[in-house]
């Protein structure tokens, strides 16, 4: 989603911002611009449509004079097309104050806003919410603030909705101040220069060394330092973090895309959770938990969003299996607005790779205001997310940039499997059936990598899907969830509609769709017990004509007749415990997503329409 980077008191400003926004390509945006605060104090604007390069290009055609102060942004469109005119930064004056601003989230009130300020005099030449802010703070240093954060934080009362901007005013050399609300922002702090940053990733290289904002609270930088009001207005002290990004910064490492880096990164991932989170002995999980009193959680609410979603829907699975506590999951834009009821003895757990995403950060802070205990599974351990709860356990699957989560799929169904464990054994559940569902774990590397070598069987099928438009998967139990990831998958990076559904609900409605044009991918392991039940389902769809692809293992291809094993198209896994059926499951549809997008030629790393971090609600 949107970017920002912002620097003072380096001469290289342009290039740090360019350098910044480069940074957070990945987070997905459609057009970019630049302001910088010129030696003379007047502001200068640089905006361009499309890829950072295009930014790039009028920089070049339209340089820049040199300066030491610079914002940058990414804009991923919400309010107005991605066109240079709405792009950022946006700027605003009223009497004597100009200002440059760039803001990540939604100023909800923006319609209000305009309205009020159009009266004061105020020219929109936008259509984003976002040209309110400079407008809203110039007229409060028009009015009574002595100071830009005074005034930032008198426009804030204003605002509704959630942000992080960063403000720049002209004749204010090496000055900026920015500000959040439930989206992120934090301050790099260096040797003479300081930074503002949605994300620390832009930084790498300037900077080690990073204070987390609090919401609400304003940091102004300058050559001298930071200084930091509450959402009072009091100064305050925030911790400065020490954070290494120097393996962030790693590239594609030899790969075509990230994403395959990352679908190879899985099987390391995995062993990485178990090393860290098992104890070897005896091979019990030891998460870090000690914020919870497990023996006493009565029932959960896990709540996530996309592929994290799906994560949590096997998550469910396992603790209930092992654990016999009832679990409810819900997409977390949906939990807050229905006001749900709370428990006491109930858990709330927030599974999020980056952290941020704007539903599921809201829906835990509703469950925080509640007397919720919050527990927080994601990738990064400085999010907001991470900081509001009362235990974390982090997923350390290192940076993903692919916007299509792969490896933090991977990591959070290990991770919650783990959880399962170690909440069954709080609960006094049968040791041996832990103990089985442990050791099937430790043999999970070795599947997901050979799993990951066999492409062959992918590629053919790849050749069939370049022309379809539309796809069906199925799978039941703990394979229904990797049937939901599968077809999200092939969705978001190969552009196929598709649809998944639990098997047995397929007659319920879906069956209309199945014709000989239809690809159906059925998921079916021969360990757990549901074989036969899948097979009826194929049936159905083999009676209908319909394309079947089966992803199953070698015992499940021995139990079907040869007629109907003729016309299917196999992809083999290897027969595994159904405790890690699901995460070897995963493997083919990620590739088969990937190889499909890589024929048709799409944007593999960055799909179009899709971010990275969604953190407007
Ligand atoms: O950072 P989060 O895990 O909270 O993100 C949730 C979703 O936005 C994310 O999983 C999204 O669905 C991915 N594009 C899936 O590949």
């Amino acid at each position: 989603m949107c970017g920002i980077v912002g620097v003072v008191s380096n001469p290289s400003a342009k290039d740090i911002v360019l350098t910044g926004l480069q940074r957070l390509e990945y987070r997905g945006y459609d057009s970019a611009g630049i302001a910088t605060l010129n030696s003379s104090g007047s502001i200068e604007l640089r905006r361009a449509v499309g890829k950072l390069q295009a930014l790039v290009t009028e920089t070049e055609t339209n340089p820049l004079q040199s300066a030491t102060t610079g914002i940058g942004h990414t804009r991923w469109a919400t309010h107005g097309a991605p066109t240079t005119a709405n792009a950022h930064p946006h700027i605003g004056h009223m009497g004597k104050h100009k200002l440059a601003v760039v803001h990540n989230g939604i100023i909800e009130n923006y319609q209000e806003l305009r309205a009020e300020l159009g009266q004061l005099g105020a020219t929109f030449h936008s259509q984003t919410d976002t040209e309110t802010i400079p407008y809203v703070i110039a007229t409060a240093l028009e009015r009574s603030a002595e100071t830009l954060p005074q005034a930032v934080h008198a426009a804030t009362q204003k605002f509704r909705g959630s942000f992080a901007f960063v403000v720049m005013q002209e004749d204010q050399p090496d000055v900026l101040t920015g500000t959040r609300r439930g989206a992120p922002l934090c301050v790099g702090v260096g040797e003479g220069a300081n930074y503002l940053a949605s994300d620390p990733l832009a930084l790498a290289g300037l900077t080690s060394k990073f204070i987390f904002l609090e919401d609400d609270d304003i940091a102004t930088i300058t050559p001298k330092g930071v200084s930091i009001l509450d959402g009072k207005g009091k100064p305050v002290d925030r911790p400065v973090k020490v954070l290494d990004l120097t393996t962030d910064l790693a590239g594609k490492n030899g790969f075509k895309h990230f994403m395959l880096k990352e679908i190879h990164e899985q099987p390391a991932v995995v062993s990485r959770l178990l090393q860290s989170y098992t104890n070897p002995v005896d091979l019990s999980p030891v998460l870090p938990l000690q914020g919870l009193n497990l023996a006493g959680i009565t029932h959960i609410n896990i709540i996530a969003c996309g592929t994290a979603y799906y994560a949590s829907l096997i998550g469910k699975h396992y603790i209930e299996q092992f654990a016999r506590i009832p679990v409810n999951v819900e997409v977390a834009s949906e939990f807050r607005y229905r006001n749900p009821p709370y428990q006491k003895g109930g858990l709330f757990i927030a599974v999020s790779q980056s952290g941020e995403t704007a539903d599921t950060l809201a829906a835990l802070e509703h469950a925080k205001a509640a007397g919720q205990n919050i527990l927080v599974f994601t990738n990064v351990t400085t999010s907001s997310m991470a900081r509001a709860a009362d235990a974390v356990v982090d997923l350390m699957a290192g940076r993903e940039i692919a916007v299509a989560s792969t490896k933090a799929f991977m990591a959070m169904s290990v991770a919650l499997g783990l959880f399962a464990l170690q909440l069954a054994g709080a609960k006094g559940q049968a040791a041996a059936e832990i103990l089985e569902a442990s050791r099937a774990l430790r043999t999970l590397p070795a599947f997901l990598s050979s799993q990951i070598a066999t492409t062959k069987p992918l590629e053919e099928l790849t050749e069939k899907l370049l022309e379809t438009g539309s796809m069906l998967y199925l799978g039941r139990g703990s394979l229904a969830p990797i049937a939901f990831e599968g077809a999200l998958k092939i969705k978001e990076i190969a552009y196929i509609h598709a649809e998944a559904y639990a098997s047995g609900e397929m007659k319920h409605g879906p069956i209309a769709l199945v014709d000989k044009s239809l690809p159906v991918v059925n998921l079916a392991t021969s360990t757990d017990g549901l074989f036969e039940k899948t097979v009826s389902n194929l049936k159905e769809v083999e009676a209908r004509h319909g394309q079947i692809i089966l992803v199953t293992d070698a015992e499940g291809i021995a139990k079907l007749d040869s007629a109907s094993r003729d016309k299917m198209h196999l992809i083999t896994v290897p027969t595994v415990p159904a405790f890690i059926a699901p995460m070897v499951f995963t493997v083919p549809l990620q590739l088969l997503a990937y190889l499909t997008a890589t024929a048709k030629g799409t944007d593999v790393d960055q799909p179009r329409n899709l971010a990275k971090s969604v953190t407007v609600e």
